[in-house]
């Protein structure tokens, strides 16, 4: 039973594990070894306490079994080549790994056009590293499409990273409960 909610602070260490755990693994050749062994669980929990208070958007967590295995933060999109009172955003996706492929990154997206278009967005944009074929397979897979826009930013330690937009349509009056 996979129940999708909005996310409460008591979540922050949770999804601060999901987001760690899902970093190592997926971005494991992609992005620097040395970055990815140190990243810290406490450090994510302490920003995750920060950003669930002070986000104007959304973060959704999805429980299977009354346990956390993934999360979605979603709100207006921050790129200003588009309406941005029309196109939301997906700013984040992380499962955690030994919750890949069960069906339940595709129903966080569905919750996330559901909030999106209750408030009243049509569109829904999202980026992804340059180098993350499996994550680009399953957003063309839930009907997103590259529009073929393309960025570089920069972590705190200052790795690159390249990234390409996807966009899709949010079309339909999607229920979330
Ligand atoms: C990307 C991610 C959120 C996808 O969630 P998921 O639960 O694994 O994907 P789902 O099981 O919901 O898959 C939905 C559809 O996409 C397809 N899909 C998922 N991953 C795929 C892949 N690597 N290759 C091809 N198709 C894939 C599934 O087969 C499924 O298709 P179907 O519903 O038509 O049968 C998850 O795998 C993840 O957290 N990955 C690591 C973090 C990451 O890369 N996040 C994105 C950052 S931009």
């Amino acid at each position: 039973m996979i129940t999708v909610r909005e996310a409460q602070l008591t979540d922050a260490r949770r999804i601060a594990e999901v987001h760690v755990a899902s970093w190592q693994a997926a971005y494991r050749g992609i992005l620097p070894d040395t970055m990815l062994d140190n990243l810290s669980v406490e450090n994510r929990q302490e920003n995750w306490q920060t950003w669930l208070v002070q986000t104007k958007g959304h973060v959704l967590v999805l429980e299977a079994d009354g346990q956390v295995e993934g999360f979605v933060m979603c709100g207006a999109t921050r790129d200003k080549d588009v309406n941005r009172q029309e196109v939301g955003e997906i700013y984040a996706i992380y499962l955690h790994p030994e919750s890949w492929g069960r069906g339940y990154g595709r129903a966080l997206v569905e919750a996330t056009k559901a909030v999106l278009h209750q408030n009243g967005f049509s569109e829904l944009l999202l980026w992804v590293l340059e180098g993350n074929e499996p994550a680009k397979r399953f957003y063309e897979r839930v009907g997103f499409k590259a529009d073929g826009v393309t960025k570089v930013e920069f972590e705190p330690d200052g790795t690159q990273l390249f990234e390409c937009r996807y966009r899709q349509p949010i079309e339909i009056a999607h229920q979330f409960i």
